[in-house]
């Protein structure tokens, strides 16, 4: 995670929650509090899942999910019948994955080793076939953290092994660096999604509140999510993982490659 402060809200998440006042319960994402918010974001989006469960088919060995909070992308891996390890910081989001393996038909849960460890500082007795950093999680991470994270992506792939991480590109002309947009969560729920990107130094602040903000009563408590993200367009990724002794194979667009948000699957192995 990065030290630096956190760059100002996008103006119009400002001006709601100094509408909202007391009203408001702030929380971070990530935090257990914005645990069903961030499902509800993230949730969604399949095709992420089923670009990445394809290249892990090809690839022989076990796999390495990092940074896999509730098993998203660990549930989709284990139902190809491979081993999977699911490592992550976060204890909640772990117990959660804990039971959803526990409740999963086809005895997955025999086949997944949960490690509760940080991406960028493990030690694992095993080599894996492919090592999955999905949802732009690498974003979290400054670029001492990232550094950290290449060495030990390093030296947990076998031979033949490759690297899979997906990031989001931001792509707006200059004034428009801010952006709201309106989505229903597969739970049914609707938001306002607020985002400014400070594009100076490559980070980037949501925050996620409620559509309706209208409640039966005035004492009603409201969740709304904020954080910062780092910005990190796939060319920078790529240099970074040459600088770290990979070579880039791929990248694979994921869905709509000319809106503000550009997802890339990148693929890497180490190079010869
Ligand atoms: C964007 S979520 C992705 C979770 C999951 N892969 C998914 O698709 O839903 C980011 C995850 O990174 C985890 N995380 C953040 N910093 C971490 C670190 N240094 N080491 C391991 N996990 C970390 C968080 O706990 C969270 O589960």
């Amino acid at each position: 995670m990065t030290s630096l402060d956190a760059p100002a809200l996008a103006r119009g998440a400002a001006h709601l929650l100094a509408e909202l006042g007391n009203r408001a319960e702030v929380h971070d994402l990530y935090s257990p509090e914005g645990a069903a918010v961030y499902h509800d974001m993230a949730g969604g989006d399949t095709q992420e899942v089923r670009e990445l469960v394809t290249l892990v088919r090809a690839l022989p060995g076990p796999v390495l999910d990092l940074a896999a909070g509730s098993g998203r992308l660990t549930l989709p891996l284990l139902a190809l019948g491979r081993e999977v390890t699911a490592l992550d910081l976060s204890e909640t989001l772990l117990a959660l994955l804990k039971e959803r393996l526990a409740q999963s038909r086809g005895r997955l849960a025999e086949r997944c080793t949960v490690v509760h460890a940080d991406m960028r500082d493990f030690a694992l007795d095993e080599r894996f076939g492919a090592i999955v950093l999905g949802t732009s999680s690498i974003s979290l991470l400054d670029p001492a953290g990232r550094a950290a994270l290449y060495r030990r992506v390093r030296a947990h792939l076998l031979p033949q092994g490759r690297f899979l991480l997906t990031t989001v590109e931001l792509h707006a002309p200059p004034g428009q660096e801010e952006a709201e947009f309106a989505f229903t969560g597969p739970s049914g729920r609707s938001y306002r999604f607020f985002e400014r990107w400070a594009r100076a130094d490559g980070r980037r602040v949501v925050a996620v509140f409620p559509a309706e903000t209208a409640t039966e009563t005035e004492a009603e408590q409201l969740t709304v999510c904020t954080t910062t993200i780092g910005v990190l367009p796939a060319d920078l990724l790529e240099s970074e993982l040459t600088a770290h002794g990979f070579a880039v194979r791929s990248r694979i667009p994921l869905g709509d490659q000319s809106g503000r948000h550009r997802d890339v699957l990148m693929e890497a192995e180490v190079a010869a």
